[in-house]
């Protein structure tokens, strides 16, 4: 085979989903130290691990301890080659994490047992249905007081709209958690609460081996019979292939601070998880095994040391071989670039690279080339499709508050809607800029990276809308009166597409009943 393939069958490109405080970066941290590329086991409670396991480039991350950035960590696992994307925990940067899921071939999503699917969970499972992307599901803190884990599956399956399997099923919750029986390679795993110490396994021929009996008692592995052969009985066989086909999502259970299950999960994840596959372009599908190098930019950091006011774009190379010094097309631009400096990332270290393949991300130091979708090729012109955005849920005007710094303003903001931090909208009848983003603190992060990184200072004044809608028609005239009867609420996108602002969900209705030939989208590809 050539060595492409194996490259490729090797990779598992993949991101940890799970609302706030479901023990993502606990996880995250737990599947490094497996990976060899952190050493300190169980360190999760000190805050330096916490922050340095993640990504804390940002000054404002600092501060806040919130992760606002994403951040790729690549190792080695066996003969894989695994490359976590990080995603924001926060919820008001949802939609850095909707572009970082265009970049991973999997997800794995954390569910805390106390608290079942929860808001942002069910949001973010949206855009992996609608990328078909697979998913596996672990429920996290067996060693809290939680569900029923018969609950938390039908929860998992009527919340996310997905069917799930058990592939491991725990031995009691909470103080009486005594450890999971390994349904996917049957086996039996007690648990110790011990942050520093991997868990015990229990050899074992299957679940009537007597084993089972002296290390739970009597009582737990009758009870465990009973829990798998209801399992059997109600969930179909799990094919892998159904997985792939992101219809079931296999569900683990464990404890992530105690290093509990998670080397099953990661065990498991492997073999299953897909590696590349062939990506649309608006031109093709493109597979990975092609010769020619290509790739798109998902993710833009800018100025992660401020005394350098660095820049980087971060590709996901989609097919061949990335190659350190070729000379590559990027294609919104047509002109051909060469990198000198792209950097691969291996846990919390930055490397430069001479090459790269599919599933990898490479980091490329810019000043100003990139934008979030842009295309990289060895030559040919291919437009890989991103993910559209989505209407705003909140919206300001944005002021200048120092005339002498217009330009800085000017300059800052096109950069940061160039890294996707926000959208930014131009009402077409009074000129006024108007920012659109997902939750309050993108305003404070915009307001605090334009003071910093370009010396401008804006301040916001309050506009009441309830969504954007990316309009059409097959009409033109009646695109034409729609637009002048609703002049003030009609603005530009930063694409020059037609954007209509309804302030309420009751005008919006009542556009949709006066105007039939207009179509109104909250998305900007329809
Ligand atoms: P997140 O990235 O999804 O937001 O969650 P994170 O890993 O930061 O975990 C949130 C809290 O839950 C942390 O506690 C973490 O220690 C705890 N946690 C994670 N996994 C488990 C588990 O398996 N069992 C128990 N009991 N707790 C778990 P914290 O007190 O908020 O933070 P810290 O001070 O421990 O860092």
């Amino acid at each position: 085979m050539a060595q492409i393939n194996d490259e490729i069958a090797r990779r598992r490109t993949f991101a940890i989903i799970s609302h706030p405080d479901a023990g993502k970066t606990t996880l995250t941290e737990k599947l490094l130290l497996f990976g060899g590329a952190i050493h300190i086991a169980g360190a999760v409670k000190s805050n330096k691990i916490k922050k340095t396991a993640t990504s804390d480039w940002m000054e404002i991350e600092k501060q806040r301890g919130i992760s606002v950035a994403t951040s790729v960590m690549g190792f080695n696992y066996g003969d894989y080659k695994i490359n976590i994307l990080d995603t924001p925990g926060h919820q008001d940067f949802a939609e850095d994490t909707y572009r970082t899921l265009t970049a991973v071939d999997s997800v794995i999503i954390v569910v805390d047992v106390a608290k079942g699917v929860e808001q942002q969970t069910r949001k973010l499972m949206e855009v992996c249905r609608m990328r078909n992307t697979p998913v596996i599901i672990f429920v996290n803190k067996l060693d809290r007081e939680g569900r029923d884990p018969f609950d938390i599956l039908d929860e998992l399956e009527s919340e996310l709209k997905i069917g799930v399997r058990p592939l491991s099923w725990p031995i009691n919750i909470g103080a009486k958690f005594k450890g999971v029986y390994n349904i996917f390679e049957n086996s039996l795993d007690l648990f110790t609460p011990d942050k520093q110490k991997v868990s015990e396994r229990v050899e074992i021929d299957d679940v009537n081996d007597p084993r089972i009996d002296e290390a739970v008692g009597e009582a737990d592995a009758a009870k465990l019979r009973e829990d798998l052969e209801l399992i059997e009985g109600v969930y179909p066989e799990f094919n892998v292939q159904d997985y792939l086909d992101a219809k079931i999502a296999p569900v683990f259970f464990g404890s992530a601070l105690n290093t509990f299950g998670v080397k099953e999960l990661l065990d498991c994840f492997v073999k299953i998880a897909p590696a590349p596959k062939p990506v649309a372009a608006v031109e093709r599908t493109v597979n990975p095994d092609e010769p020619g190098f290509s790739g798109f930019v998902f993710k833009i950091h800018a100025n992660m040391d401020p005394n350098h006011r660095s820049c980087i774009a971060f590709v996901k190379v989609c097919s061949g071989k990335f190659e350190r010094n070729a000379p590559y097309k990027h294609i919104r631009s047509g002109k051909l670039m060469k990198f000198s400096a792209p950097t691969a990332f291996m846990a919390q270290k930055k490397n430069i690279v001479d090459e790269a393949w599919p599933g990898d991300i490479v980091g490329i130091p810019d000043t100003g080339n990139f934008k979030i979708g842009d295309t990289l090729t060895a030559g040919e012109d291919i437009h890989y499709k991103g993910l559209p955005s989505f209407s705003p849920e909140m919206f300001k005007y944005i002021e200048n508050t120092d005339p002498m710094k217009s330009k800085q303003l000017e300059k800052g903001i096109q950069q940061l809607m160039d890294e996707g931090v926000a959208q930014l909208f131009t009402n077409q009848f009074n000129g006024r800029k108007i920012i659109g983003t997902v939750g309050q603190l993108q305003f404070e992060v915009i307001q605090y990276r334009l003071l910093h990184e370009y010396g401008a200072q804006c301040r916001w004044e309050p506009i009441s809308l309830y969504k954007a809608c990316w309009i059409e028609s097959d009409n033109p005239e009646a695109l034409a009166n729609f637009k002048r009867r609703k002049h003030q609420f009609m603005a530009t996108d930063r694409q020059g597409r037609d954007v209509f602002l309804a302030d309420s969900n009751y005008v919006l209705q009542m556009a949709r009943a006066d105007f039939p030939d207009i179509r109104f989208h909250f998305t900007s590809e329809f």
